[in-house]
């Protein structure tokens, strides 16, 4: 069996276009949407998902605002400059790109953003909220995920779903996803005893530990949806430089139903879906000056 794919880039494209709709009908409104993202240091990944971010602002219609700090900037000039975005009524979304240096406390930064312009949905007020399934803000990548599943119809109801990671980002706010859809969900981690075990019962199967090709094929129940939302760039052998996922998409593509490739799965979606908390953020703001 050769699983279908689910393509991203295609999904994304798609709900791009209609995002661009929504600019334009907020911009006749006289409300520009405008994200400001702000990059402290020089991780070469994180200048790449901010730069894409910019260009994804760029081509839907929307205005950014991008602030680069060096990497052994005071936090306070950053906090400065946060509290400005706070204020600035013409800005809707503010996101801090992670991670962040040493010298920062992460979960102060991300309390700082107000929580109605925090378009990450990291912000422990929306954390809250999407716990109790009134989501204000739903992480991106998670969400472009859920974006994913619906594109395809998959059965959600009593499915068995499988993530692997737990992060803020991406494995606990997916597992509230999941939950609130009736899934039943298993989180496993780095400490999981049987990882294998418990992916094989997975109807679901969300990869997010960021090590490479850790999910082969014989891991998957036949006929499974496989999530891979890792993207990693490989240091050795004969794909060295090359970016692929958490999922050994050769053998796994052979077992599941449908699977998600990298790069032009879920990387793409991620962005979609920050486009589209941040016209979320500027209709609010629209709708209440009505
Ligand atoms: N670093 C990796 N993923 C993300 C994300 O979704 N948002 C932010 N702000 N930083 C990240």
């Amino acid at each position: 069996m050769t699983a279908r794919i689910l393509d991203g880039n295609a999904l994304s494209a798609q709900l791009r276009g209609q995002l661009a709709e929504r600019a334009a009908a907020l911009a006749a409104r006289g409300v520009q949407p405008c994200l400001a993202v702000i990059l402290v240091g020089e991780d070469p990944a994180s200048a790449v998902y901010v730069r894409n971010k910019v260009a994804g602002c760029e081509k839907a219609g929307m205005r950014s605002i991008k602030d680069v700090y060096a990497p052994d900037v005071d936090p306070a000039v950053v906090f400065a400059r946060i509290a400005e975005l706070n204020a600035d009524p013409a800005v809707h979304g503010i996101l801090v790109q992670l991670p962040l240096p040493k010298h920062f406390d992460p979960e102060a930064v991300l309390e700082a953003i107000a929580p109605e312009k925090d378009v990450d949905g990291f912000h422990a007020e929306n954390v809250g909220a999407l716990m109790q399934g009134n989501p204000r803000f739903i992480p991106c990548t998670p969400y472009g995920v859920m974006q994913m599943l619906k594109s395809k119809n998959v059965p959600l109801k009593g499915a068995e779903a499988v993530i692997v990671g737990r992060s803020n980002i991406v494995g606990k706010p997916m597992a509230m996803l999941l939950l609130a859809q009736s899934c039943t969900v298993t989180v496993c981690h780095s400490q999981s005893k049987d990882l294998a075990f418990h992916t094989k019962r997975a109807d679901i199967l969300v990869a997010a530990v960021g090590r490479a090709r850790m999910i082969t094929g014989d891991m998957i129940k036949p006929g499974a949806t496989v999530i891979d939302v890792g993207i990693n760039r490989l240091q050795s052998g004969p794909d060295a430089g090359k970016l692929c996922g958490d999922v050994d998409f050769e053998s796994a593509k052979e077992v599941a139903g449908l699977i998600t490739p990298v790069p032009g799965g879920v990387g793409p979606m991620t962005i979609t879906m920050l486009l589209t908390n941040t016209i979320e953020a500027a209709e609010r703001v629209a709708g209440a000056a009505k």
